[in-house]
C-alpha cells in the first residue's frame, strides 16, 4: 500500500471558482500536498493522460472537456491515500455519491465531475509521473 495519490481539480470545478473550497477539503481530510501545479492541458495531452480509456465511447468527450480550461494538478501524501481520496471525493456519477463527499458539492455529471482520483497504488505513481519530475515534489 502506497502513501500518495494522484488528483486534478477538473475545468468545470476550475470555472466554478471551487478550487479553494476543494483544497479546503482535501486539507481537512488530512492529505498532505507533495506536488502542485495550474495548467491547461492541450487535446494531444489530455489524450494521453487518459490513454486507458482510449476504446470507451466518452473518450472524445472526456478528452475535449479536460482540455477546455485550467486545471489543478496534484500528489497528495496520506496513510491509505488511494482508497481514503476515493472516499472523500464519492462516487465517479455525482448522482451516487455519498453527502459531503467533493462529487456531491461541486460536481454535475459524470463526464464534468469535478475531480480526479487515482484507481490504484500503480496509476497513483504513473499519473503523478505524468505530471510532476523528481524536483517539484516536496
Ligand atoms: P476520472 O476519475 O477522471 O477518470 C475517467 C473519467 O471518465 C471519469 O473520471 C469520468 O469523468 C469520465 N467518465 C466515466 N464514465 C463516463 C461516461 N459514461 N460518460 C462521460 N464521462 C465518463
Amino acid at each position: 500500500m502506497s502513501n500518495r495519490t494522484f488528483t486534478m481539480i477538473k475545468p468545470d470545478a476550475v470555472k466554478a471558482g471551487n478550487i479553494g473550497n476543494i483544497l479546503q477539503m482535501i486539507n481537512a481530510g488530512g492529505f498532505r500536498i507533495v506536488a502542485m501545479k495550474y495548467l491547461f492541458l492541450t487535446k494531444q495531452q489530455a489524450e494521453k493522460f487518459y490513454e486507458v480509456h482510449a476504446a470507451r465511447p466518452f473518450y472524445g468527450e472526456l478528452t475535449e472537456f479536460m482540455s477546455s480550461g485550467p486545471i489543478v494538478a496534484a500528489i497528495l501524501e496520506k496513510g491509505n491515500a488511494v482508497a481514503d481520496f476515493r472516499t472523500l471525493i464519492g462516487a465517479t456519477n455525482p448522482a451516487q455519491a455519498e453527502e459531503g463527499t467533493i462529487r456531491k458539492k461541486y460536481a454535475a455529471s459524470i463526464g464534468e465531475n469535478a475531480v480526479h482520483g487515482s484507481d490504484s497504488d500503480e496509476n497513483a505513481a504513473i499519473e503523478g509521473n505524468f505530471f510532476f519530475n523528481g524536483l517539484e515534489r516536496f
